[in-house]
Formats: structure tokens, sequence, C-alpha cells
């Protein structure tokens, strides 16, 4: 059996459902747009932002901003035309399926775990942060205690944190709406984007004139070496301060790719994608700049790296915007909304992963079967919580925010590669959007994202090649032995119950 069995296109197309094939083509580039930006804007710039500023950039993390959206936008032009010459809704997983072959394929599902699972456990780990903000600050109550909102690998004052309790809580309740059904209506998904951006607008407004010029003195701090609560010695200042900083942040920009995805409901997609790609990018780079430079202005360094820690933009106004009480209470309110639709979001992302992936055979058939009536894959999506609240309960937020990222960044990596393969090895391929100056763009997206895994910490590049060994362990003791394709030629299992609404 070959590592590279292909799925055929031709009957891709053939089994993907009615409905698939027929998906309306109803959004404009302006509804990319600010679906893009929905599904964007979360705990990379309300949590990750401090953090990359304390320990690797200083102010100069807005650089970092710079860098990670020229990487995001340079895979995501690849990840358009992927997912247009493929017109069947699914991730970077199906489309290397057909691509590059199976053992690729399998790579890249496994690696998107890190992206959604994992990421999701971030944004409830960031959620949990704020929630302590909304005792203290909205409704004047005690915090909930510290050994129960940090992982036993956290501690302060004596103090060590046992398991992140509301972070699986929130996790859990957002896998018990994902098993009910749930189809976020686009009204929802407005208001969500209207707050989202609104807060971060009002931030910028207000929080302009409590820049304190110190703060931003060296704007690019000298490069040299700090050491952070847990010991780890990271690159702090300079070029590799940026470098690092832009690994960090990059976890703000993961869920623009949710705008290559909606190729087929997209009007007129090859002027569309690039302006719904490159617009939400565009948009939230300008406000994640100068919400960076407003944030590092407030507050000095050292305070991100000791009190402002967590819950970073709330306890900076709280601590540096006199009279603001009222931002910080509306701020904490809008975030724990936000939060809550990107972990949704991200859930959903990965229980389709794994359906997809099950249908295939790669994963037991449990991660397909359907609930009897809600007819959503309810045991994947009890197997996801488990997953994710085992990383969202028991391992700090910058471990799972940086594994997210570089996940994510090696899978962009993938895709990049996949634009310039496909292009050699079916060249008559018919491409709704093709990728501009092909092989260059693809290179220089590989050559990005490369260099932000360098700029991490070196114990994120051990976690990836942990988290893809085990995969090789899985795929070659039970992935290749059940491969539908490769036992039957067909493209998905022929006994499971059609395609679950989501
Ligand atoms: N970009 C999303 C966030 O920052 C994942 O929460």
């Amino acid at each position: 059996m070959s590592l590279f069995l292909k799925k055929s296109i031709t009957q891709l197309l053939a089994d993907s459902s009615e409905s698939e094939k027929s998906l309306k083509r109803t959004l404009s580039a302006g509804s990319l747009v600010a679906l893009g930006i929905g599904a964007i804007i979360g705990a990379g710039l309300f949590v990750r932002t401090a953090n990359a500023a304390a320990q690797s950039a200083g102010p100069s993390v807005t650089f970092g901003f710079i860098l990670a959206a020229i990487g995001c936008a340079l895979a995501g032009l690849c990840y358009a035309e992927l997912s247009s010459s493929i017109p069947i809704s699914g991730s970077a997983y199906t489309y290397t399926y057909a691509t590059m072959g199976e053992f690729m394929a399998w790579i890249i599902g496994w690696d998107l775990v890190l992206e959604y699972a994992v990421g999701a456990a971030t944004v409830g780990i960031a959620w949990s942060e704020y929630l302590n903000k909304l005792l203290t600050e909205v409704i004047h109550v005690s915090p909930i205690p510290y050994e129960w909102c940090h992982s036993p690998f956290q501690s302060e004052g004596g103090v060590n944190g046992i398991m992140n309790v509301p972070a699986l809580f929130i996790i859990f309740l957002l896998s018990l709406l994902l098993i009910k059904g749930t189809q976020e209506s686009a009204f929802v998904n407005g208001l969500i984007v209207i707050t989202k951006v609104a807060i971060v607008l009002l931030i910028i407004a207000f929080g302009w004139s409590f820049i304190n010029p110190v703060n931003h003195t060296p704007y690019i701090p000298e490069a040299t070496k700090y050491v952070d609560k847990e010991g780890l010695t990271h690159n702090f200042g300079g070029f590799w301060g940026i470098v690092g900083a832009a690994g960090t942040v990059f976890f703000a920009f993961i869920g623009f790719d949710a705008v290559s995805t909606a190729a087929q409901e997209t009007k007129n997609p090859k002027t569309a994608m690039p302006i719904g790609i490159l617009g939400s990018l565009a948009v939230c780079t300008v406000l994640y700049i100068l919400f960076a430079h407003v944030l590092t202005g407030m507050a000095p360094i050292e305070f991100f790296r000791t009190k402002g820690g967590e819950a970073s933009v709330v306890a900076a106004i709280i601590d540096y915007m006199p009279g603001y009480g009222w931002l910080a209470k509306l701020v904490t309110v809008a975030i724990l909304a936000g939060f809550s639709s990107v972990i949704l979001v991200m859930l959903l992302g990965q229980s389709r992963v794994f359906y997809s992936m099950s249908k295939d055979g790669l994963l037991p058939r449990v991660f397909s079967d359907l609930h009897p009536k809600f007819k959503t894959p309810y045991k994947a999506n009890m197997i996801i919580f488990v997953i994710c609240a085992l990383f969202a309960a028991f391992v700090p937020g910058d471990v799972v925010g940086d594994m997210t990222s570089i996940g994510t960044l090696f899978a962009f990596i993938l895709v990049c590669a996949a634009v310039i393969v496909l292009r050699k090895t079916d060249p008559d391929l018919h491409r709704e959007f093709k990728t501009p100056f092909v092989p260059l763009l693809p290179i220089l997206g590989i050559i990005a994202c490369t260099l932000m895994i360098l700029g991490l910490h070196w114990t994120n590049w051990l976690r990836l090649f942990g988290w893809l060994a085990l995969g090789f362990i899985i795929y070659f003791g039970y992935s290749r032995k059940h491969s539908v394709l490769a036992n039957t030629g067909k493209t998905v299992d022929p006994v499971d119950p059609p395609k679950p609404e989501l």
C-alpha cells in the first residue's frame, strides 16, 4: 500500500453530498471580510499581545504583528487556491488527501488538532483569566482561588495551581452546545464582529492619551535575554525578539483561513477571495498594531511580567486609565462573549476534521457516529472535549498558545508547498482562484512561517516533534491498516450515514 495514495478529485466530487455541490453563492467580498474578522479577534489580541511584549519584544511587538500578517497573507493566498480548486467544503486535510496523498493528509489532519483543539484550550484559559476580572471588577465578589484556575505547572506566592476549572467549564458548555447542533446565525455573528471591533476601537481611542512615551523608549529594546517565571530563557529585544513576538502573536490571526473554506459560497471568488482574505487580514493588522501600540504605551513591560500578566488588557485599564472603570467592565463582558464564539468555531473545526478522517478510516468509526436526533457527531464532540479539557485544565496558557502557533505555522508551510506541488502534478486542474507569482509567493510564505517557528522557544519545537511522533505511531499502528481508500478504493466509508448538519 502506498503512503502517497491520493483521493481522486473526480471521485471526491462525485461522493460529496448534493448540498455541498449546490452551495448557494451568496457571500460578497464584504461579508467575507466580516466572516474573517469574526473568526480572528480573540485571545491572541487580548492575552498573547502582552505576553509577547513581556517575553520577547517590548513595544516592538507591533513589528511582530506585521511579520505575522505577512506570513498569513502569503499562506492565505495559497489556501484560497487549494480551496477553490477542490470545490467541496473541507479543510487543508481534504485538499492534501487529493493532492499529496494519504500520509501528508494524515500529518496535516493530526497537526490541525494543535490549531483547533489546543487553540480552543488556549482561548478557554484566557476566558478563565477574564472570568476572574468579571467576578472582582464587575460583580465585586471574591475571585476563584488561584489553585482552581491555574495548571499544576504554575505557582504564585507559594500557592501551586491544581487545575483550571473555569477553562474546563466553558469548553464543556460549548461542547454541549455543539452536540445539540448550532448554526450561529449571520445576525449573531454580525453582532459579535461589531462588539469585538468596537471594544478594540474604544481602547485605542481612549487609551491613546494615556500613552506614556517613557514606556515606548526604546521602541525596539536592545537584544538581551529574559528569564520568565518558569525559568525559561527568551531572546528579548532586537531582531529575534521581534521574530519571537511574531510567533506568539501569530495566534491572533488564526481563524482567517475560515474565509478560504467559503470559496464555494462566494459570488465571483476570483476577486472576492483575495479581497476577503487580504481585507480581513489588513483590517485586523491595522487594529492590532494600534492596539498593541496603546497597550505597551500605557503600562511598563515590568507590569505585564508581573501583576498584569493575566487578563492584561483589563488589568492595564484599571491601573493606568483612572476614571475608566466603565470601560474595564464593558471590555470584560465583551471579551468573555467574544472568546466563547472563537472557542465554538475552533471546536466545530476540530469535529469537522475528525469527522472526515474517520469517514476515510484513518480514525475509528466512533468519530463519525451521528446523534440519532441532533445529527451531530456527538461522540467526536465528547472525545474532543476530553482532549481540550486535559490541555485547558492542566497546561499553562503560554504553553498551549505557542503550541497552537507552531502547529498552525507548520500546517501553513505544508499548504504553501502543496500549491507548488499541485501546479506541477496537475497543471490542468480547474482553479477558480490562482495564487499569483507561483512559486515565488508560496516560497516566501514558507520562509516567513519557518522564521516564526524558529523565533518560538525551542521547547515548542520539541513539543511539535513529540506531537508528530505520536501521530506517526497512530498512523502506522492503526490508520494505514484501516484506510478506506487503501482497502476499498472508495473515497469515503460507504456504510455510514450522510454528512452531519454542523
Ligand atoms: N485568532 C483567535 C484568537 O486570537 C484564535 O483567539
